[in-house]
């Protein structure tokens, strides 16, 4: 009797040696431990053992439970690290892989150039002032001196909100250039306190919308900067000296300029500023069509008709405005070709900023 229960420990230890998972763990102990098991069995024969047997196999019969129990919960022990060991390896994060970068956004040309500019009049103490998009007719050319049907209407092809039936005397207008908010800037400044209007020093940055035919050279929208300073005693000198002194700004110190005569309905007299040639200094390139010179903007005094609309006493204030073209700036900076690469969308041109 007592080999057989040696017999039964042996085989049960052996047997659980090649018990790999749970569910084996389990039949093992239902094989070795439960009702049925040999062991359980012993136990129940011990009542028909003589008293001289019974102590030691009873003994023995507990010692070889206890044995078995003991050795369950080691193996159970043992694959449960096991398996936390294999998930550990398998799921593990490997941190000295290189993440996947995220991709950086980036500003828009124009968003570029249109902030180098204000930058520079900033500094000059010119304030950024917004105005509409969506303007009438009146605002747009009326009060800029553009009479209705007059011939320097047919620089800005327009584009207007009604259909032709519809369109009264004042139409609402995409306005064709940011001039219509040097207007709606000067009633304001003028109007804070009425017996003396406030000198204006301002930028009005935006879009700008034209009816045109797109080509290499023109957009059927743009932006503009527009400047407008406004106060007493104001000369075309300062007019040269404010724009010299952004040309060097914004091109370099050695920077040579001149002003053309030129007409513009809403000031008297008017100009356009060119720069001297930065590809070839003057001497004649395809950049500047063999001229030496480019142009960078349109300029000149405030008409006193103008001045009047907006508030301010033509005999007693003066002022000059200007106007310029980001983009056309951006094309000569960044030798830019074409002017619809601006708003084609290809990353291929966008990510080159
Ligand atoms: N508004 C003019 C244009 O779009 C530019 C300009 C602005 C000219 C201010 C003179 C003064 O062509």
């Amino acid at each position: 009797m007592l080999e057989q229960l040696d017999q039964i420990e042996a085989t049960a230890l052996a047997s659980l040696e090649e018990v790999q998972d749970e569910d084996a763990l389990q039949g093992w102990r239902v094989a070795h431990l439960g009702r049925s098991a040999p062991l359980m069995q012993t136990f129940d024969r011990l009542g028909s053992l003589s008293k001289v047997e019974r102590p030691a196999i009873g003994r023995r019969a507990n010692q070889v439970k206890k044995t078995l129990e003991a050795a369950l919960a080691a193996r159970s022990e043992e694959l449960r690290q096991a398996a936390l060991r294999r998930a550990l390896q398998m799921e593990s994060l490997d941190v000295t892989l290189p993440g996947r970068p995220v991709t950086h956004g980036r500003c828009h040309p124009s968003t570029l150039m249109m902030r180098d500019l204000a930058r520079i009049f900033n500094e000059m103490g010119f304030q950024v002032y917004h105005s509409r998009e969506v303007e009438t007719d009146e605002f747009n050319f009326q009060l800029l001196n553009f009479p209705p049907n007059h011939p320097a209407r047919e620089m800005q092809d327009t584009y207007y909100v009604e259909s032709d039936e519809d369109r009264g005397d004042n139409p609402v207008v995409l306005r064709t250039h940011t001039s219509p908010g040097q207007i709606r800037a000067m009633r304001e400044f003028a109007t804070m306190n009425p017996d003396n209007p406030q000198p204006v020093r301002i930028i009005l940055p935006g879009m700008c919308y034209r009816y045109e035919q797109v080509t290499a050279r023109s957009e059927l929208q743009f932006n503009q900067i527009e400047g407008l300073a406004i106060g007493e005693q104001i000369t075309f000198g300062d007019l040269k000296g404010t724009l010299n002194d952004f040309a060097r700004r914004l091109f370099g110190q050695d920077v040579r300029t001149r002003f053309r005569a030129h007409y513009f309905p809403f000031t008297e007299p008017s100009a356009e500023m060119d720069i001297e040639c930065f590809v070839c200094g003057g001497v004649g390139c395809p950049v500047c069509k063999r001229s030496g010179w480019l142009e960078i903007l349109g300029c000149g005094m405030v008409h006193p008709v103008v001045l009047r609309n907006g508030g301010y006493d033509p005999q007693r204030y003066t002022g000059f405005a200007f106007g310029m073209g980001p983009e056309r700036i951006g094309m000569l900076r960044y030798r830019i070709e074409d002017i619809r690469y601006f708003w084609a969308n290809d990353l291929r041109f966008l990510e080159q900023f």
